[in-house]
């Protein structure tokens, strides 16, 4: 049973610690509207004693009894550590040189930092037999309601020591039943969601493929805490996201008296990490928001968060594109690109982008996905004039200009792979397994690392006219090895370390230039990788109507402003379904909107339409990237989906509704909206249409009629959408 109580100053005189240091000690890591409260115990442990609403006073813990049996050693730690009396699941599992397993950690210090709007709270534990320390960093953003944490291990010892599990961040909440909301989903079908009531056991969401890690699931998740339903507006709400685009776990154990702790961190399968003497281990961040206003507020905590302080790209309004992929594949000539770029200009779009097929010569020339990754010259047979040429004719027409590289990769068919056959991802003596026909280049060799800067910054000297790179990453990891480290078990940390290292440098010598990430789709999807990338190319998968679910996940943890979203071709490439151009491009609007076609297969009729939309768009963008995002109902429950972005000082939104499921006559969709001033009046029209589908149109509603009665504009057909403006009437 556990006890906070007035004085331990014997225990600490044990560990060496100064007198001064005796008083119960409670840290309220609080942020304005929610408070974790961490307290030393008389053992001089630390316990997590609340997350969520403000308490008060956190001395009011003093004398705290959980009325849990000490002796079962499962009360909740603030970083639980594998042995000593505790056997759930661990944060932190270390094996030292003498073969003792067991960890056991003790506060020692702490020190608050505070500036204007972030307090850090750092606090050293020390394993009660051996030297190794554990520091753990709560960072808190108080206007975002944001926790960041994160741990850094040292190996205080003389001898190496090997660390089995190295989470960043363990969170404990009370007993009760708990809704946990995840994401799972596959190549074209990312960010799917699914609900679960968490039951005693663990549930892990996790995954190991080293890199494209946000295919199967996602690092993030959000938990409806005391409920067993979902709610956008109401109820507690924890969100979490894990930083970091390598093998991760997040474990939720809801232990025997229905407590649940929640570790979060890298992946330690197959990934034993070695610390020397001396040492340090950094884990990376772990994102935690409280909202006592359901899941909309949970979201928009994370987005208003990150793009204020994660997000390379803070919410700034980007140009929207022409991509040459689905238009072209790689099949083109000067002139096809030339051709789109003339078309881009007059749709109105201010950015063309050339995607794969543009490199590699001979019998490597990247006419497929089979050949060429790692020779990255301009195929001069294919685009004789050079890359220079075809993005200054876009600079020209008043467009910007972008690229596709996958620099991480190397095909079989290629230079590279002859050249330096020891760059690859391997291990001794198994079969080297290809996907798209290529291999993994090995980035925890720095030879490697220089390479795949070079790569990059070749790249942008193809010409001075290079505002954007789309880089690609299209496979994940298979045997894992590398010739160049000795500890095999190190491979997927440093390569992600490697990577972030990678973008650091080009980052310190391209600031300005926007980059994608993109990983076959949505494979690398995650905060770690947004601090360096402008966006993320959320799916491959570019229908209208799969796009709805892929969206709608995406942006329950990441902001639109991050999301690229294209309009593309019907028949789909990927589903084969049809849908109304219309359709695509309010769908496609709900993020950084492209197009992903070839425009001359468009009708002059769809091309004015296009224009049109794109016109449009650009009036109401800065809410979609800035503005506050409230989702008014879900694709999951009916027949139609809706979201509205709101601006700060609500005077002015967007709302986008789209029916998208056969419904018949019976069930009209009703829309309340949120995120407006009641006492406001404000007009509402629709845009991308001449028929509005709203009796409505162009009339003058209070604040307090659209958000307590709502609009119910005729989206009655599959695929009938609407995009309205609603402006304050001053
Ligand atoms: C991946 C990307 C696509 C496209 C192709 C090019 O699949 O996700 O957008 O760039 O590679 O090969």
């Amino acid at each position: 049973m556990k006890k906070i109580i007035a004085a331990f100053s014997c225990l600490l005189m044990v560990l060496g610690l100064s007198a001064n240091q005796v008083e119960p000690l409670f840290l309220n890591v609080a942020t304005d509207n929610s408070s974790l409260v961490l307290g030393v115990g008389q053992d001089g442990k630390l316990y997590i004693q609340h997350y969520g609403a403000p308490v008060g006073c956190e001395s009011q813990f003093e004398g705290y009894q959980t009325g849990r049996r000490v002796d079962y050693g499962t009360d909740d730690f603030a970083y639980p550590a594998r042995g000593g009396r505790y056997y759930n699941q661990p944060a932190l599992a270390v094996c030292y040189a003498d073969g003792d397993c067991n960890t056991e950690l003790t506060y020692v210090s702490h020190t608050i930092t505070q500036s204007p709007s972030v307090v850090k709270t750092e606090i050293l534990l020390r394993d009660v037999k051996t030297l190794l320390e554990v520091t753990l960093i709560y960072e808190a953003y108080q206007k975002e309601d944001v926790i960041v944490s994160h741990s850094v291990i040292k190996n205080g010892g003389k001898k190496r020591v090997y660390l089995d599990s190295y989470a960043s961040s363990s969170m404990a909440f009370p007993a009760g039943k708990h809704l946990l909301t995840h994401f799972y989903g596959s190549w074209a079908r990312e960010m799917q969601v699914a609900r679960e009531i968490l039951t005693p056991g663990v549930k892990t969401i996790q995954n190991r493929m080293g890199i494209r890690t946000t295919h199967t699931e996602n690092p993030s998740f959000l938990l409806s805490l005391h409920s067993d339903s979902w709610s956008e507006t109401q109820g507690e709400v924890v969100a979490g996201a894990l930083a970091w685009s390598g093998n991760y776990k997040l474990d939720f154990q809801m232990d025997e008296s229905q407590k649940l702790v929640v570790i979060a961190g890298i992946n330690p399968e197959a990934a034993r990490y070695p610390l020397d003497k001396g040492a340090e281990f950094e884990t990376p961040n772990m994102i935690w928001t409280w909202s006592g206003e359901g899941a909309g507020r949970a979201s928009r905590n994370l987005h208003d968060w990150s793009r204020r302080y994660q997000c390379y790209s803070q919410a700034e309004v980007v140009p929207t594109l022409l991509n040459s992929w689905e238009g072209a594949y790689f099949d083109f000539t000067t002139r096809t690109l030339t051709d789109m770029i003339d078309d881009a200009a007059d749709m109105g779009l201010e950015m063309f982008v050339l995607d794969d097929g543009w490199f590699a010569s001979g019998e490597f020339a990247r006419n497929d996905s089979r050949h060429g990754l790692g020779d990255w010259e301009v195929n001069a047979e294919k685009l004789p004039e050079g890359i220079d040429y075809i993005a200054d004719y876009a600079h020209q027409k008043g467009l910007k200009f972008g690229i596709w590289i996958e620099p991480e990769m190397v095909n079989k068919a290629s230079r590279l792979a002859q050249e330096h056959p020891e760059w690859i991802v391997q291990s001794k003596d198994r079969e080297l397994t290809t996907t798209r026909g290529q291999w993994v280049l090995d980035l925890t060799n720095p030879q490697v690392q220089d390479f795949v800067f070079g790569v990059f910054d070749r790249t942008m000297q193809l010409s001075d006219h290079i505002d954007y790179i789309k880089w690609d990453c299209n496979r994940h990891v298979e045997s894992f090895g590398s010739t160049y480290l000795k500890d095999q078990e190190r491979f997927y940390v440093d390569y992600t370390q490697a990577l972030y290292k990678i973008m650091r440098r080009i980052r310190a010598k391209y600031p300005e230039v926007i980059i994608q990430s993109c990983s076959s789709g949505g494979g690398r999807v995650d905060y770690g990788a947004l601090a360096y990338f402008d966006e993320v190319w959320t799916s491959d998968n570019t229908e209208a109507l799969s796009r709805v679910f892929i969206q709608y996940g995406t942006n329950l943890i990441y902001p639109a402003c991050v999301t690229g979203s294209h309009v593309s071709a019907v028949p789909s490439h990927q589903t084969g379904n049809m849908t109304p151009l219309k359709f695509r491009f309010d769908i496609a609007a709900a993020g950084r909107i492209g197009m992903e076609l070839q425009p001359k297969d468009l009708t002059a009729e769809e091309k004015v339409f296009a224009r049109q939309a794109i016109s449009s768009y650009k009036t109401y963008r800065d809410l979609v990237f800035s503005g506050d995002l409230y989702r008014l109902c879900s694709p999951y429950d009916g027949n139609h989906y809706a979201i509205m972005y709101a601006s700060k000082d609500k005077s002015r939104a967007v709302v986008m509704a789209y029916c998208i499921r056969y419904q018949a006559r019976t069930l009209k969709p009703y829309f309340r909206l949120q995120g407006l001033d009641p006492d406001k009046e404000y007009k509402i029209y629709e845009l991308n249409t001449e028929n509005s589908s709203f009796w409505g149109n162009g009339k003058v509603f209070s604040g307090k009629y659209l958000m307590n009665h709502g609009i119910n504009p005729a989206l009655l057909k599959l695929y009938d959408s609407a995009i309205f403006m609603i402006e304050e009437n001053k």
